[in-house]
Formats: structure tokens, sequence, C-alpha cells
């Protein structure tokens, strides 16, 4: 949540600046703003909405810092936006993060005589530097440090000098090594134009960059020696490639994603007794998935929870538990609290990962890498796939059984090929407000994907239940205004479904059925269909997924909604 970049070197920092907040907009897109370095004396600008609005005005300087706003406290306007400077423009920050004590820190601030220009938690941490210079900005940040309670990276810069210095505690802070110019950022992706050589930063370390040094030390102050690591993303993963958006590019690699975690290595030692998984969104409903997938296949019992909720709950779990973390960006703070409570426990924590060092796979007890790529849609799609190859390979595994997916390859292509079909039926169906979403079993954590993703890019009301669940309550919501999309594969609960579907249909309830090539007999009962090719029951989720998300993006696209970056959301989720 919010993205954060500073750069100090050789060249002009401003389109350095504002091409790395475009590749971090994914983290927030609330307002944007930058902050450099001339003559002595800060430049600022900054705009309420997306990166683009500060395109108008070029700040000279080649040293400066920059923000992309996922909004916490304060709205979503220019006086919230970040940078914040203090009263004489002597030092300027930007900030990630939630400074829990703002209110208390500002009322004592306020007290000594500091005006506010804003609403936020993070305009407290430049003032608190000013107070505490007392010539060396590296000592004036170890000194306020205690005094910030909550989550952070942070970049700071003052008026008359070409240094940067960062620190963090709970976000994420990545130091880029340059020739002649070094770089901070949240994440890689915003510098991998310009290095493949980077230093993660832990909690509780502080930095400082300048064109020709690097310095990392613990918040006492302690120098740590640098450990340099290699990133091997390339630009292109970063760019849109011709596709319209970059949430139907990741879609289509989703064939790619699936061979290539195919060939993840998938071997954990079986000493523990039960299986709790934690996740949130999507990738909690990988988890559903998966506890199917391994009590089915495995015959382990696998506790699955909203990591938000586990993290609160007093778990009974200890060190004869495995606890499973899936998360694609790996910052995710509500997953990340809820590994450090298991681990608290006793629990061993494994990791299913998608961003190399990300703060879970840097505190997991094991990670297991998937093999997505940079998704930058906000909407998770290349991830979900990535993340079910592991966890059926993780089932599969645990029983003791081999397993090979290759010959889904060619329905995945089949599936994708839906593509044009998906649009046409969106152009029917976009215009209702609301839509239900059922299916039974493994099929019902697919309802709720699908769901997910309708409503998150499409801001269409959209609701998911086990099929059999809709006569408990819902089904009084069943009319001609509301389109049930009813996933209904020819598996072991075909019939269950279809009796369901029938129910709908008594009821003057559209439907548009997802199901299996071939079936006749339920295209006489539903109004539209999208006929997905036939696999092994316990496989479908691996094709099935690909439709659900294909039509939530073209209905979106037909609305003109702003697919990769819907209003309200942030990719990497790093608040509670
Ligand atoms: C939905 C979506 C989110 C994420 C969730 C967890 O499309 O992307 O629901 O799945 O915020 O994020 P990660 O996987 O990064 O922990």
């Amino acid at each position: 949540m919010c993205g954060i970049i500073g750069y100090t070197g050789d060249k002009e920092a401003y389109n350095i600046l504002l091409e790395g907040l475009e590749r971090l907009e994914y983290r927030g897109y609330d307002s944007a703003g930058i902050a450099s370095i001339h003559n002595n004396t800060i430049q600022h600008h900054k705009k309420k909405g997306r990166v683009a609005n500060l395109k108008l005005t070029v700040l000279p300087g080649k040293t400066g810092i920059a923000h992309t706003r996922w909004a916490t406290h304060g709205k979503p306007e220019d006086k919230n936006a970040h940078p914040f400077v203090d009263e004489t423009e002597e030092f300027a920050i930007v900030h990630n993060g939630i400074v829990e004590n703002y209110l208390e820190l500002k009322e004592e601030l306020r007290n000594s005589g500091v005006f506010f220009s804003s609403d936020t938690d993070s305009e407290v941490i430049v003032h608190l530097i000013a107070k505490n210079y007392t010539g060396n900005l590296q000592e004036a940040v170890l000194k306020i440090l205690p005094r910030l309670i909550g989550a952070y990276a942070f970049c700071v810069l003052k008026k008359d000098s070409n240094e940067i210095i960062g620190a963090r505690n709970g976000s994420p802070l990545i130091i880029g090594l340059g020739k002649k110019e070094n770089f901070l950022t949240s994440d890689v992706s915003a510098i991998i134009e310009h290095t493949h050589k980077v230093i993660y930063v832990n909690d509780f370390e502080l930095v400082r960059i300048t064109p020709f040094s690097v310095e990392v030390c613990d918040f006492n102050g302690t120098q740590k020696p640098l450990d340099i690591k290699e990133v091997n993303w390339n630009l292109e993963q970063a760019q849109k490639q011709g596709y319209k958006h970059f949430m139907l590019k990741e879609i289509y690699e989703q064939q790619q994603v699936f061979l290539d975690s195919l060939k993840v290595p998938v071997k954990i030692e079986k000493s523990f007794s039960r299986i709790t998984i934690v996740a949130c969104g999507t990738a909690y409903y990988a988890g559903l998935i998966g506890k199917y997938v391994i009590e089915r296949i495995a015959k382990i019992p696998v506790n699955l929870e909203i990591a938000s909720e586990f993290r609160y709950k007093e778990p009974l779990i200890n060190k004869d538990d495995l606890v499973i973390a899936i998360s694609q960006s790996g910052e995710t703070a509500d997953t990340l609290a809820a590994v450090r409570l298991a681990k608290q426990n006793g629990a061993r924590t494994l990791g299913i990962i998608n961003v190399i060092n990300s703060t879970i796979s840097r505190e997991v007890d094991e990670v297991i890498y998937t093999r997505a790529g940079l998704e930058t849609g906000v909407a998770s799609t290349k991830a979900f796939m990535a993340q079910l190859v592991i966890l059926y390979k993780l089932g599969f595994f645990l029983a003791g059984k081999e397993i090979d997916l290759t010959s889904l390859t060619e329905k995945i292509t089949q599936a994708l090929s839906l593509n044009e079909e998906i649009k046409q039926l969106a152009q029917q169906y976009y215009h209702y407000p609301n839509f239900l979403y059922i299916g039974r079993n493994l099929n019902y954590p697919l309802a709720l994907e699908g769901a997910l993703k309708l409503k998150e890019i499409s801001y269409i009301h959209a609701e998911a239940y086990p099929a059999g669940e809709l006569k408990h309550g819902p089904i009084s919501l069943v009319s001609e205004e509301i389109p049930t999309i009813a996933i209904c594969l020819q598996d072991s609960i075909y019939e269950k479904t279809l009796s369901n579907i029938q129910e709908i249909k008594a009821r003057n309830g559209k439907v548009i059925a997802l199901a299996t090539e071939g079936d006749k007999q339920i295209k006489q009962i539903v109004d539209d269909i999208i006929y997905i090719p036939k696999v092994e029951e316990i496989f479908y989720p691996l094709i099935a997924i690909i439709p659900l998300p294909l039509f939530a993006y073209h209905v979106a696209d037909i609305k003109d909604c702003d697919v990769d970056k819907p209003r309200n959301l942030a990719k990497s989720v790093t608040v509670e």
C-alpha cells in the first residue's frame, strides 16, 4: 500500500522517479507527488489522483523522492498527498505504512508550535525529524525512530545534500545499486530498467544512500554488511506488450505460468499432524481449493483461515502443525502477522509465495516460490494459477503419489480460445447490477473467485454461494434481474448442481452455466453456456479458472472501468 521511490545520482531525477512511480501505481493511486533538490532548495509537486497528473510540472534536480498513495488517514486530496515538508522546507519525506500513535505525536508537535498542513499520520515524521536535527540527518532519523509506533518504510532528504535516508519497519524497502547512482524503492519493478543489483532492507534497518555510497545500519546505528542480490526479472515483464490491459496479458500468460509451475520441486518434510492455511482474498480461495485437494488426495486435515481473522484468534496450533501462508506479493500485512503468530506458537511455517525475497518469504521456515513472474494487474489471475499448481503438487506429494499434469496444457489453450465468445457474453450481461455465482465442492471456491473478480474490477455486486445453500436464504434474491453464473461441471455432484439450477430457473432467474464440453442436458435448461474441456474431476479448477476472470475482464472493459487499477484497491496490502 503506497509506493515510494528515491533517486540520487548523476542524472535528472524527475523522469526516473515518474517512471518508477508509474510501475508502483499498483500499490495505490489516490494521489502522487515528487520532491527534488535543486540549488539547495526542495522543489515539490503533488496532486490528487494518478501519477499522470504530475507530468505537466517538471522539477529539476538530481536527488529526489516520490510517492503514490493509497489513502488510509486523510481523504485523497492534494493536501494529503506526499511528499511532506517541514515548516522551513528543509526536509521532505515520503512514507508507506501507518504511524499508529500519530495523534499523540501530532498533539505534542502542535503544542510546540508546529503547523500541520495535512490530515495524514505521515506528516508527523517530517516535523519530528526537523525538531531533532542537529547537523546530521542520519542521527536525527535514528533519534526519532523509537517514537514511531506502527509500520513504515520512509525516505527523507535534506535541501542541501545529495543523501537520502530510508528506514524500514514492516513495509517493504529495497536499495537499487547503480553506477554513480543509487535508488530506494518499495518494489524492484520500479527500478528494473536501471539496475538488477539490489539489497532487501530488513525491518529495523536504516539506510543511507548517496550517488557513490550505500550504508545500512540497525536502529542503534551499528553498521551492517551489505547483502547484494541479483534480480532476474526483465523490463518486458513490466510492460503490456500490445495487450490493452495487464490483466488480459496476465490471463493469457497463465499457460506459460502453468508450465513453469510444473517444474517447481515440491517436497517437504512430513513431520506434522495438521495443516493450517492462512491467506487473504484470491490467495485464500486458492487455499480453499488446496484444502479440498489435500484432504481428498492425501487425507490430511486442513484448516483454512483468513489471515486477518487468524491473527486475532488465539489459534490452537503448536509444534505439530504446519502453517502454510499463500501470498502473491509476500508483503500482505495480515498474512505476515499470521505467520509471525504461527511461529510464536511453535508451528512450522511454509510460504507459497510469488515475489522472491519478499518479507513473508524471508520470515517463513521454508518457502516454495510460485513461478507467476511479475503480476501487475491489481486483480490477481496468473498468480492464482501458479498457487493452484503448487497446491496440487503438494497434495499429491503428501499422498506419496506421482502427478503428471502436462496433458492439461492443451486444455488450458482451449479455455483461452474462449475469449471472443466470453466477450460477446459480457456484451449481453454487462448492464446487470447484481450477479450470483454458485458451485458445489471444488466449484465453490471457483464461484467465490469468479464473484471477487467481477466485483473488484467492474464494481458489479456479486455474491457467491455453495449451490446447495441457496435454499437456506439467498434464493429469495433470485429474479429475472439477477443472473446467476453456475459452475456445473460433469463431476460427482453434477446432478445436484443441476437441480439447484432448476430451482433458479423455476423462479425466472437467468443462468449462465460453466459446463463441460459435450453436456447437452444442461443446454436445455440454462440461458447461456460456456463450455470448457473435459478433464478429471479434481483438475477442473485449473481449467475453469480461465473463463471466469475473462468474463469479469470483458464486463469491466465494456463498462470502461480502470481494469488494472480498480478504485479503492491496491495490489500489495501492507496495512491491516
Ligand atoms: C484479488 C486480489 C487480492 C489478493 C489479496 C492477497 O484479485 O488480488 O484479493 O489476492 O490481497 O494478496 P497476496 O496474494 O499478495 O497476499
